[in-house]
């Protein structure tokens, strides 16, 4: 499909099911590389990153646990500053780590409360690995350490990602016209 509509809006196709794979092989095999030995524990970030974790997942070599945190700061088509802990942590993390699994970092507001809410539980490490960065739209200064695509600024839906509930279920990314 060239474009969909959700809702009220149109997209049309941005990134294509076999770019976002490739993007998920290259990150899989960093990570299996520089985190052996590490037993490291992926946290994902719910709702949007459930699709980026499964694929992400069945591609990693290394021993890991998988748990999951729900956050919320998206209302429509824009982030807000607000974001709210809908499902918290419910692992002992103190001493280990952590790779965050996100579907795409935009402002970063969602990430800065994640950091306050593990830093809090003194973990060995935490990396941040996400599939999508827009970086015109990043206004924080914590290092994202495993980056599969860069965006640019635009609204996208698909792959987990979605507008106003809709959408997360299209295999490609789309973008808004
Ligand atoms: P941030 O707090 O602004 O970095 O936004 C992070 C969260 O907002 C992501 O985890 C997504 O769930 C959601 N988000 C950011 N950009 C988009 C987008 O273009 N489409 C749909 N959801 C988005
Ligand atoms: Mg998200």
């Amino acid at each position: 499909m060239e474009t969909v509509t959700i809702k009220d809006k149109m997209f049309s196709l941005s990134i294509p099911a076999a770019e976002i794979q490739t993007a998920i092989s290259k990150l899989a095999e960093k990570l299996n590389h520089e985190l052996v030995g590490k037993d490291p524990l992926f946290l994902v970030i719910l709702n949007g990153s459930f699709m980026f974790a499964a694929d992400l997942f069945k591609m990693l070599t290394i021993p890991c646990e998988v748990s999951f945190v729900k956050l919320s700061s998206y209302r429509g088509t824009s982030s807000t500053e607000v974001v709210k802990t809908m499902i918290g942590l419910s692992d002992d993390i103190k001493g280990r780590t952590i790779v965050v699994i996100e579907d795409i970092v935009d402002t970063g507001h969602t990430l800065e409360h994640l950091m306050k809410m593990l830093d809090e539980q003194q973990p060995a490490d935490i990396k941040i690995c996400t599939l999508l960065f827009k970086p015109n739209a990043y206004l924080k200064c914590i290092r994202i350490d495993y980056v599969g695509i860069e965006i640019p600024n635009d609204f996208i839906v698909g792959y987990g990602l979605d507008y106003d509930g809709f959408g997360r279920n299209l295999a490609d990314i789309y973008k808004i016209v």
